[in-house]
């Protein structure tokens, strides 16, 4: 039907969203009042213009972030599914990390000179991720950059291959997508006056055949991908794609770069470790500090050697690769930390079974109202899609993103003291969020499915 959407009348979740705004409204003042007085300094009344896309009436501010919880300054508190996108997986501010903050933050914040941690946070690295070789960044879109240039000055090759719908951070080259079969720029980017076809090329997730087509051409240096698509919708990788993968990138002498900020949901190590694979270049970056601005790359003894190899050969002058602020000593500190006291078995182990319990709950929703949707679910990550039967591409998985429905239900469970991901259906379990509040979750989530139901009575 035309005016249905993923199953619920469009009216009623224009309906429903109405509702919701003019609640948001009324329980916010406080909010209402600082994004008013923002507006005048910060462009679209936030300091990052994308904080405007909540799709609350206004921005909502907070008073507090600590464990799996919010506040907000007019004392409403919420259960944080979001959990800043990935930063606060293992909770905000972990007791372990906050500590070790508070003892640096009197001995120094910026040396440009290692200490002690970083001596062991190395060591924790290494045996966490099985790569014997790291080094820092400041963000994951810096460790991705370092990535790429790395792999393109190793092989001597020009391009970069990504899938279709992937992010990876403020990554240049990586700003394409399928348009046929053709790679273009994305629609929607601000002031890019390079044509990154040029350089990157972009296939279909779980499309082996386009892969080894691509790398055929022998010009590819780098494979930068997520083990799971988690930024267009989520997209599960096939059996045997990630294997396959691996097999081509190093049948081509291709470098093969999986970007683990998201799939560290997954379990200690990410999700490579977990499924035996080991690649090239490693990135992680949000969480891995414990949400203190951090992020690393990781690299096999091979790669090591590659690079000491052209470092020693290259003409002097700057290596173009690395910032003044990586590697200061907070985030040594916060990095081993939260590597040695918070990304513990244990912790993982709390986070899966709550995501167990939250895929259960929202599963027997779907079947019980019989709606056409699905969740998907890596590790502690969890995402409802809104088609009967996941995504195979991330064009799949785009395309049956409908319109208004996410906005609502993040809206409808915003107001009821829930806060799930926005631009997409998110929901992170932290070792730190409480039982009840999944299952007060699970809840909302069939309560909201019933008052739509009676919208599209009314
Ligand atoms: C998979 C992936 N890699 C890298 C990044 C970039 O992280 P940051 O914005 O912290 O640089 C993101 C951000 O969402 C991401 O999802």
């Amino acid at each position: 039907m035309a005016d249905t959407i993923a199953g619920i009348p469009q009216g009623a979740i224009e309906r429903v969203l109405e509702a919701e705004r003019a609640r948001f409204a009324t329980h916010h003042p406080r909010s209402r009042a600082l994004a008013g007085r923002a507006s005048a300094h910060w462009l679209l009344g936030v300091p990052m213009h994308w904080m405007s896309d909540w799709g609350t009436p206004f921005p909502l501010h907070l008073a507090s972030a600590t464990g799996a919880g919010l506040e907000d300054v007019d004392g409403n508190r919420y259960a944080d599914f979001c959990l800043g996108d990935t930063g606060a997986m293992f909770g905000h501010s972990p007791p372990a990390v906050a500590a070790a903050l508070s003892a640096q933050l009197p001995r120094g914040l910026t040396t440009m000179l290692p200490g002690e941690d970083a001596a062991v946070a190395g060591e924790l690295l290494a045996s966490c991720f099985g790569l014997p070789y790291w080094q820092m960044a400041q963000t994951a879109s810096d460790a991705n950059r370092a990535v790429i240039r790395w792999a393109r000055a190793l092989t001597d090759r020009p391009r970069l291959l990504v899938f279709d719908q992937c992010y990876h951070g403020m990554v240049d080259d990586s700003f394409v997508r399928l348009e046929g079969a053709a790679t273009v720029n994305r629609p929607g980017l601000v002031g890019q006056v390079a044509d990154l076809s040029r350089h990157t090329r972009c296939v279909e997730f779980n499309d082996l055949a386009a892969v080894e087509r691509a790398l055929k051409e022998g010009d590819v240096a780098c494979v930068l991908a997520e083990p799971v698509m988690t930024n267009a919708g989520m997209v599960l990788p096939e059996p045997g794609f990630l294997e396959a993968l691996r097999q081509l990138t190093l049948r081509h002498g291709t470098i093969l770069a999986i970007d683990e900020t998201h799939t560290l949901s997954s379990g200690r190590g990410g999700y490579l470790r977990m499924a035996q694979l080991e690649p090239d270049f490693l990135v992680a970056g949000k969480a891995i500090a414990g949400g203190f601005p951090c992020a690393v790359y990781g690299f096999t003894a091979e790669i090591e050697q590659r690079i000491r190899g052209m470092l020693a050969t290259k003409p002097g002058g700057h290596s173009g690769v690395g910032t003044t602020l990586a590697g200061n000593p907070m985030a040594m500190a916060a990095l081993r930390a939260c590597l040695e006291q918070v990304m513990t078995p244990a912790a993982y182990e709390r986070m899966l079974s709550l995501a167990e319990r939250l895929e259960d709950g929202l599963e027997r929703l779907i079947e019980r109202e019989d709606l056409p949707w699905h969740v998907q679910r890596v590790g502690a990550r969890l995402e409802v899609g809104f088609s009967r039967v996941p995504p195979c591409t991330g064009r799949q998985s785009v395309d049956a993103l409908p319109a208004l429905l996410p906005d609502a239900i993040r809206l409808y469970l915003l107001n009821r003291g829930l806060v799930i991901t926005p631009f997409h259906n998110m929901m992170l379990l932290s070792p730190v969020t409480p039982v009840a509040e999944v299952d007060r979750l699970a809840s909302a989530w069939a309560q909201c499915v019933a008052d739509l139901r009676l919208a599209a009575r009314s």
